[in-house]
This record gives structure tokens, sequence and C-alpha cells, in this order.
């Protein structure tokens, strides 16, 4: 980290406030926060902006194009700040992006929707570039904001950052699963990296009343969703408000699934033949749609995997968590219906096909219309009203 002067008062920036207002991602409550503390503050030198279209990232380095780096500051794109758990070396992009500076237009919708009001306090679980701690702290003041992060380097990096500005919330290192007891209760907990099941340590640590913001998903695919949870009495129950993806909690990232793993188990001439009217039109409906997120709340322990289309065909797998089935279907652009293979103890293609049938017959809900209820006995999905229609998901743990 260099502690070079920042050029500040950069039109780009300004621009970037401006749209993020246009958009709604940016209230006039948090403006002032906006304005006061700069994304730019808390970027090490070298940083891999995040490129949405082609899923990819390149380094930037302040000190060799420092034109650049202020681009990319101000672009409202994720930045990956650490690859492999801090393991990697060299500028060239790692194999897994493990912290990052979120797209501001994400930070500022999130910081919006936990809706704070001055004397609350916060819990900010993955403190990653501190920035999003450097907000709230900003908005509340020292006193009413902890964050916590797995890594150490990235924290002390982050807390660096944080008091070279003034900002001096509480900084701790540690399984942001467990939460932070030293400072509870809290009125809000704020996530900024993906779960899979929420902590029963959030819902103690917060005040009754209090909410939970964070990124949830399942195996399924990495599409998540913000859940908001209210806390009452051990319980924590609310909607899914947006659809997102983040990096995943440390513990949470998942089983690796290996094609050739379950091919080998099951191999592609012995599969069970079939073939299915769902069209690739209607099932391939992009990472940041509502589907693939339902499917996953619907099938239990599977995941998919889209592959690339090539040649006018396009399979996609799925992959069971439990054992080893597997299923592809293969969708072919001269070919009414799509051919099918299944393999293995479960028919992974029929749940899927269960799930999105059970999705159009209710008239394919928005991702806004369910929620989630978590209590002591697991975590259960709901469509508009948790007391009619209500189901397990899995829990990774
Ligand atoms: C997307 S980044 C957070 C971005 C951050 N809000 C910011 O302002 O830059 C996610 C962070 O969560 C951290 N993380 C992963 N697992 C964690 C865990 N179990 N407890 C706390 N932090 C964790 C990662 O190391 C990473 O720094």
């Amino acid at each position: 980290m260099t502690l070079d002067v920042l050029r500040t008062d950069r039109p780009s920036r300004k621009e970037l406030g401006r749209v993020l207002m246009e958009s709604g991602a940016l209230s006039s409550d948090w403006a002032p926060t906006f304005a006061a503390v700069d994304r730019a503050m808390f970027l090490p030198d070298l940083i891999w902006p995040y490129d949405m279209t082609t899923r990819t990232s390149s380094p930037v380095d302040r000190q060799k194009d420092p034109d650049a780096w202020y681009d990319a500051a101000d672009s409202d794109i994720p930045i990956v700040t650490q690859w492999d758990d801090g393991a990697h070396r060299g500028p060239g992009p790692g194999e897994l992006s493990t912290s990052s500076s979120s797209m501001p237009s994400v930070v500022y919708s999130l910081l919006q929707d936990l809706g704070v009001e001055d004397g609350l306090r916060v819990l900010d679980v993955g403190t990653g570039t501190g920035e999003t701690a450097g907000a709230l702290t900003h908005r509340l003041g020292r006193e009413n904001v902890t964050t916590i992060e797995v890594d150490g380097a990235v924290s002390a990096a982050a807390r660096e950052c944080l008091c070279r500005h003034g900002l001096y919330p509480q900084v701790v290192v540690g399984d942001g699963f467990e939460g932070c007891p030293d400072a509870a209760p809290y009125d809000r907990v704020l996530a900024t990296v993906g779960i899979r099941s929420v902590p029963t340590a959030w819902i103690n640590q917060t005040r009754p009343g209090g909410a939970i913001l964070a990124p949830w998903g399942t195996f399924y695919s990495n599409a998540d969703a913000m859940v908001r949870l209210t806390v009452t009495s051990g319980v924590a129950t609310g909607p899914f408000t947006r659809s997102v993806e983040f990096m995943k909690l440390r513990a949470q990232r998942g089983p690796t699934t290996r094609h050739d793993d379950y091919l080998s188990a099951g191999h592609l001439e012995d599969a069970e033949r079939s073939a299915t009217d769902i069209t690739e039109e209607e099932f391939v409906t992009g990472r940041f749609t509502d589907l693939p997120f339902v499917l996953g709340l619907r099938v239990f322990q599977c995941r998919q995997a889209v592959a690339v289309k090539r040649d006018g065909a396009r399979p996609v797998w799925f992959y069971g968590l439990t054992d080893s089935s597997w299923a592809c279907v293969m969708f072919r652009d001269e070919e009414a219906r799509a051919s099918v293979w299944q393999s293995g103890a479960r028919r992974l293609w029929d749940e899927v096909t269960d799930a999105y049938r059970w999705w159009k017959r209710r008239g394919s809900p928005e991702l806004t219309r369910f929620g989630l209820t978590v209590t002591a006995h697991g975590q259960r999905a709901w469509l508009d009203d948790p007391a009619q229609e209500s189901w397990p998901v899995c829990s990774p743990d």
C-alpha cells in the first residue's frame, strides 16, 4: 500500500455518484458518506478490476498506470484485491478471488436496505478493504461499528486504511460465522460475504427487532440473493430483496464437484436416456435471473453447471452433492426436444423439472416474493407467506 497522496475531487468519482443517485442505489441520506468515504482510499496499488461481460480480471498497478487505477476505482464494478486466500503471488490473476471491493451500486443499495438511524450498533461481517466499515463508521460513529474479517493480512490492511483516514471502527480478526460476542448485541448485522446458512450466533447477537442483511444462496449455483431477516425471540425471518453474487464465507464455499469423478462413477453409455420439452430459452435464463435461484431453493443438494454453447449445442450438467448421481440435458438448436441423460440413485433432471414446473404453476414468481425463516431447527424457504407454503432448505452444517 502506497502512502502517495490520493487524487481527490475527481470528475469520474462525481459522475459515479451522480449515476448511483439517478439509479436509486445511493439515497440522499447516504450521499454525504459517499462523498466523504472514497473507495480509492481503501484500494491497494495492485488491483484486479472484474470485467462483468467477459468474467475475467486483469491487473492494474497504480504506480504504472494511475489513470487506469482511478478509472477502475470510479467505475461501478467489483475489484478483486486478493486471490487464493493470500497464497497467490504476482500480477496475474490467481485461481479463486478471495477478497474484493464490492460494486459501489451494491454497497450503497445494501447500506440503504440496512435501514440505519443514529445510535444503531452494527456488526459488519467480511471487512475486506474496509470501505463498508468506513462508510458505516462515517454514518454511525466509531463506537457503534464492529467489523470482522477472517484473514489477518486483509484485516490489517483495512485497519491501516481506516485509521489513515480518521475512521476507527472496532476491527476484529476472526471467523464472522461466530459473530463477535464481545461487542453484542447489535441492531444490525450486515454481511458482504455469501452464506449458505444463517449462523445462530448472528441471531443470538441481534437485539429483538433488529435485522440481519446477508447474501444467501444454495449450492445449486453461485447466484445469491440478499435476505433481510428481522429477529424476534430466537427466530429470524424475512424476504429476499435483490439478486447478487458474492464470494462465499471461507467455510461455506461448498464441495468441489469434479465432472470426471461423476462420469467415472456412472458412465454416459449406461445412463438412462429420455427427452424433455423444456427449451433452452426457458431454462438457461442467465446468472442474475430468478430461475436458478428458485431452483436452488427447491432442489436439495444439487449443483448445476451451464456449459458454453458450441456448434449449436449447449449441455447443462447437474451433480448430486449427497452421492455420485448426475444428469445432463443437451439443448441443440435444430432439435425441438432436448436429450436427457440421468445416472445414479437420484433422477436429478426429474427433480429439477418438478421444481421448474412448480415455479411455472405459481406464475413464475419473482425472487422478492420468496423469503427465509431461520430457527434453532433449521432454515425454511417460503413463497409469499411463511405460514402458508414453506419447505426446508439445506444448510451445509
Ligand atoms: C467481498 S469481500 C467484502 C468487501 C468489503 N465489504 C469491502 O468493503 O471491501 C468478502 C470478505 O469476506 C471475508 N471472509 C470470508 N470468510 C469469512 C469469515 N468466515 N469471516 C469473516 N470474513 C470472511 C473475505 O476474506 C473477504 O475479505
